[in-house]
């Protein structure tokens, strides 16, 4: 069993939060439609809803916050972005987006046309959600063992290279504006990608004419891995293994809600002038300026120190080792996780825990409803309710392979006796899972419907 890592930091400023009664929790549940998301935040003890923008900053980010530039065009935060971005990413052009899914936006706006396909390992709901409100079709193409949660591949995110030829031979490269890889691979088991995988992935767009795209939002978490999984690369730095990573890609977008650190932040990167005039234009008119893109000075200040952060060493090995602690913790409790440990999030398999409600009744959302009442423990779904969408030929529902609850760890915020709670509760929960009920969904919009939808739950 692994030891909780001790913590390469001491905590300077705390925020008080309290967990309210049982009958309080089973009210603020019915108030919010059964949707965790519609929660009031207060409502909720530990909040593993998210690893993205609930991370703490350090003492050097919150002072840079203060020698923020607020000027509109060429603010020095900008120029300090963009000396960290060039350092650790090495694309021509850059500009900044207030998160992960302005870049997408932006991307899919400009290269999406109906009928288009983009090809990824597995997009993420945003980026998905993206490409289709422009007509695409997204195609995960993920190895096989991602699929399979017990198998302990230790890079279960890899793109399967034979399914990329053949998917691209199948809807012609001229109908691919761009393919993607997303690292690590949030939507199946923050699993991560490696390097001779990302090489040859790169090697079969550039064989086809096809732009190649890093979704990078965890890439410091991934090199990480990489540095521990993949022979070859134990000398390495994460700094050294992202540059090599980055080397391979025409262009990268970024959530920097993530490894960098911040609270709010994103980029979309290319080494391509002309496109990046268009990204330019396109951002002008709905984020801002290019040397702000929708982020104020202090922003991008803190943003250009997380990057930095968020490779050392002694925080990843950290970072790492607290999400395998929750995993351990867990598997010593008999729940049925993905394998092996992810590297932001711990991935419950509600479909195994729950077996005798069907994709139909969202085994997920019924874990993760149980979760709160149980402990005030917020999680999300990654099931049925984010990811099952009608064939665009047939209408017939399409059930993602996998029920999962996302147990989503913030960056420097919990200690073990926290993580200890969430899974005592999770372990009580086991005892009961027999008894838990199904939910309908009474309505929900018809894209990213997870973030809105209103459920009722199925008695008996
Ligand atoms: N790509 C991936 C792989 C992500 O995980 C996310 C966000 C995005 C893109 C979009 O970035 O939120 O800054 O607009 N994931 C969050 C999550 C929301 O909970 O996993 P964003």
């Amino acid at each position: 069993m692994c030891a909780y890592p001790v913590e390469p930091f001491r905590i300077k400023t705390v925020e008080p939060i309290r967990l309210i009664t049982p009958e309080e929790r089973q009210e603020a549940l019915r108030r919010a439609g059964y949707n965790l998301f519609a929660l009031r935040a207060e409502d909720v003890f530990i909040d593993l809803l998210t690893d993205s923008g609930t991370g703490s900053m350090s003492q050097e980010q919150w002072s840079r916050m203060m020698s923020g530039d607020e000027s509109y065009a060429g603010a020095r935060s900008y120029y300090r972005l963009a000396e960290s971005m060039q350092a650790i990413f090495g694309f021509e052009f850059f500009v900044p987006t207030h998160q992960g899914r302005a870049a997408e936006n932006i991307l899919c706006t400009l290269l999406v046309k109906p009928g288009s396909h983009v090809p990824s390992n597995m997009h993420f709901d945003t980026t998905e959600g993206n490409i289709r409100a422009r007509g695409g079709i997204p195609e995960n193409l993920v190895i096989d063992e991602a699929y399979h949660p017990t198998s302990r591949h230790p890079f279960k995110g890899n793109m399967d290279v034979d399914k990329l030829r053949a998917f691209i031979r199948r809807v012609g490269p001229e109908n691919i504006p761009f393919g993607s890889l997303t690292i690590t691979n949030n939507a199946g088991g923050g699993q991560p990608v490696s390097l001779a995988n990302i090489r040859a992935v790169s090697e079969v767009y550039r064989e086809y004419g096809i732009p190649f795209f890093i979704d990078a939002c965890r890439y410091a978490e991934n090199a990480y891995l990489i540095k521990l999984r993949e022979p070859g690369y134990a000398n390495r730095t994460p700094l050294e293994i992202a540059r090599e990573i980055f080397s391979l890609a025409d262009g990268a977008w970024m959530s920097a809600k993530k490894d960098a650190l911040v609270n709010i932040g994103g980029f979309l990167a290319t080494r391509d002038a002309a496109l990046y005039e268009r990204i330019s234009n396109e951002l002008i008119l709905r984020e801002g300026f290019v040397t702000y893109g929708g982020l104020s000075g202090r922003d991008m200040d803190a943003m250009a120190t997380g990057l930095w952060e968020g490779l050392d060493e002694n925080y990843l090995a950290y970072r790492l080792a607290q999400t395998e602690y929750l995993y351990n913790q867990l598997h010593a409790a008999g729940i049925p996780t993905i394998e092996p440990a992810g590297g932001h999030a711990v991935y419950v398999d509600a479909g195994r825990m729950l077996p005798h409600i069907p994709h139909a009744e969202f085994p997920g959302q019924a874990l993760s409803a149980a979760l709160y009442l149980e402990g005030g423990v917020r999680a999300v779904e990654i099931g049925s309710v984010m990811f099952a969408h009608p064939d665009p030929e047939t209408g017939e529902m399409r059930y993602p392979e996998l029920e999962l609850v996302r147990l989503a760890i913030p960056r420097r915020v919990y200690t073990q006796a926290h993580l200890d709670y969430v899974a005592a509760t999770l372990a009580q929960l086991k005892d009961q899972a027999g008894k838990l009920c199904g939910y309908k969904i009474t309505s929900a919009p018809a894209l990213m419907r997870h973030f809105t939808a209103q459920f009722a739950p199925l008695e008996g």
